[in-house]
C-alpha cells in the first residue's frame, strides 16, 4: 500500500480479514496504516530502494494517497501488479488532465478554462464568472481553491496561488452533491455502489447518506452509467470514486474523481455486503468482485479534530463523549488512531445504521448531538 493514512488503515483491516499480509510505504512515523500493517516501510514515495523493497515483498501494489508519484507506480509495475495504473492516477491527480478526460468521455462538467498564466484569465469566457479558481494539483478538502467574482479577483487569486497551473471553473448552483464508487477488475467487469448524498462543511465532507427513497433512483442510474464509462475509458483497475453535482433541473455534472476508496464510501464497511476496501483487495488479488448490495440505510458522520474542542472555539481539548455514541445501538464508531486532534483533521467517522433512512437519520441526530457536530434536517 502506497500511503499510510486512514484509507490505508481501513484497507489493511479488510485485506488482513481475508488472510493477506500488508506492507505500507509512508514517510510518516507513526501513521494510521503503518501501525496496523504487517510491515511499515518508512520512506519517501520516490525512494527507489524503498520501492524495490516493497516490490520484493508484495505480489500486488495499490495506493490510498492520491498524490503518490505516478512514476513510482510505473516503476513498481515493472516488478509486480499495480492497480490502479500510474497512468490513471496521473490523470486523477491533475485537474487540467482530469477535466479534459471527463469531458472527452461525454460526461458533462461545469464550464471551465485551464489557467497557466494571467492572460488565460483575460481570455476566459464570461461563463466562468463568478467561479472557483482551483490549483490543478495537490488540492484536497477545499484547499488550493479560491472563490472569485470578477476577472480582477481571479488574477489576484492566481497570484496568491503562486501562479501554479489552475482551472477556473464556473460556480454552480448546487442542489445536492452525490458520489459513486465504482470497482473495475482486470477483466473489465465492474460493480457500482449506491450513490451517497454528500454534505460538505468548509470544503470538507461532513455527512454522507444512503438509502433515502424517492428522487434519487433515476440519478443513481445516470451517475452509475457515467462513473462506469469513466472507469472503462481509463481502463481502470481498482476502486474509483466520481463526485457529481446535481444542478438545475436534476442535471448531473461530474466534479472530480479519486483513484482510490473515498470518504463518501466509508458507509460500505457497515452497510454493504462487500466494503470498498475489500473490493480494493479483491481487484489486487485477481479475485471475483464482491457484492456492492446495500443491507440497510446509513448516515456517515465524519469526526474531525474539532470534536475534541466540543464545538467551542476557545475550549481546551477534551475526550469526546464516546459513551453516548456507543450507547446508540445503530452507531458504528471508527477512529483512525491519530494521536493529535487538530481542527479540520479527519480523526474518524461514525456510521449510523437503520432499517429505514428515517431511522438512520434518527441515530445520526443523537450521535451528532453527543459529539457537538452540526446535523440539520
Ligand atoms: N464549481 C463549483 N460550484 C459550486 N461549488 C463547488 C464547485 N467546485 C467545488 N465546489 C464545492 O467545493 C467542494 C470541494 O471542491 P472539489 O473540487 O471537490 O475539491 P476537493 O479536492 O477539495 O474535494 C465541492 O464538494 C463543492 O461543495
Ligand atoms: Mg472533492
Amino acid at each position: 500500500m502506497m500511503g499510510g493514512g486512514q484509507l490505508g488503515r481501513m484497507f489493511c483491516h479488510a485485506a488482513q480479514a481475508m488472510g493477506y499480509k500488508v506492507a505500507v510505504l509512508d514517510p510518516g512515523e507513526p501513521c494510521p496504516a503503518g501501525v496496523v500493517a504487517d510491515r511499515h516501510i518508512q520512506a519517501r514515495y520516490d525512494d527507489h530502494a524503498a520501492l524495490d523493497q516493497l516490490a520484493a515483498q508484495c505480489r500486488a501494489v495499490t495506493t490510498e494517497f492520491e498524490n503518490v508519484p505516478a512514476d513510482s507506480l510505473n516503476y513498481l509495475a515493472r516488478h509486480c501488479r499495480v492497480s490502479p495504473a500510474g497512468s490513471a492516477v496521473a490523470i486523477a491527480q491533475d485537474r487540467i488532465l482530469e477535466k479534459a478526460f471527463i469531458r472527452e468521455t461525454g460526461v458533462p462538467v461545469a464550464p471551465y478554462v485551464d489557467v497557466r498564466s494571467a492572460s488565460d484569465i483575460d481570455a476566459a469566457p464570461a461563463a466562468v464568472f463568478p467561479g472557483i479558481l482551483k490549483a490543478a494539483r495537490l488540492g484536497y478538502d477545499g484547499k488550493g481553491q479560491v472563490r472569485i467574482q470578477t476577472r480582477q479577483q481571479a488574477k489576484e487569486a492566481f497570484a496568491r496561488l503562486h501562479e501554479v497551473p489552475c482551472v477556473l471553473e464556473a460556480l454552480q448552483d448546487l442542489k445536492r452533491e452525490i458520489s459513486i464508487v465504482v470497482v473495475r477488475d482486470a477483466g473489465g467487469r465492474s460493480v457500482v455502489y449506491p450513490a451517497a448524498r454528500n454534505e460538505h462543511r468548509t470544503g470538507i465532507l461532513a455527512v454522507s447518506s444512503v438509502g433515502a427513497r424517492g428522487d434519487d433512483d433515476r440519478l443513481q442510474e445516470q451517475a452509475s452509467e457515467m462513473a462506469r464509462r469513466i472507469a472503462q475509458r481509463l481502463d481502470y483497475r481498482g476502486v474509483l470514486c466520481v463526485e457529481f453535482f446535481v444542478v438545475g433541473d436534476e442535471k448531473l455534472i461530474a466534479n472530480e474523481m479519486a483513484p482510490r476508496p473515498h470518504n463518501s464510501g466509508h458507509y460500505t464497511i457497515n452497510a454493504c455486503i462487500a466494503s470498498q476496501f475489500e473490493q480494493q483487495a479483491r481487484v489486487m488479488a485477481g479475485l471475483p468482485l464482491g457484492s456492492p448490495d446495500r443491507l440497510c440505510a446509513a448516515v456517515m458522520l465524519n469526526i474531525l479534530g474539532d470534536v475534541w474542542f466540543g464545538g467551542d472555539a476557545n475550549a481546551d481539548r477534551r475526550e469526546p463523549d464516546w459513551m453516548s455514541v456507543l450507547a446508540e445501538p445503530g452507531a458504528k464508531l471508527h477512529l483512525y488512531g491519530k494521536t493529535e486532534a487538530r481542527r479540520g483533521r479527519k480523526m474518524g467517522h461514525v456510521t449510523c445504521l437503520g432499517a429505514t433512512a428515517a431511522e438512520a437519520r434518527g441515530v445520526a441526530a443523537t450521535v451528532a448531538r453527543a459529539l457537538h457536530i452540526p446535523f440539520g434536517n
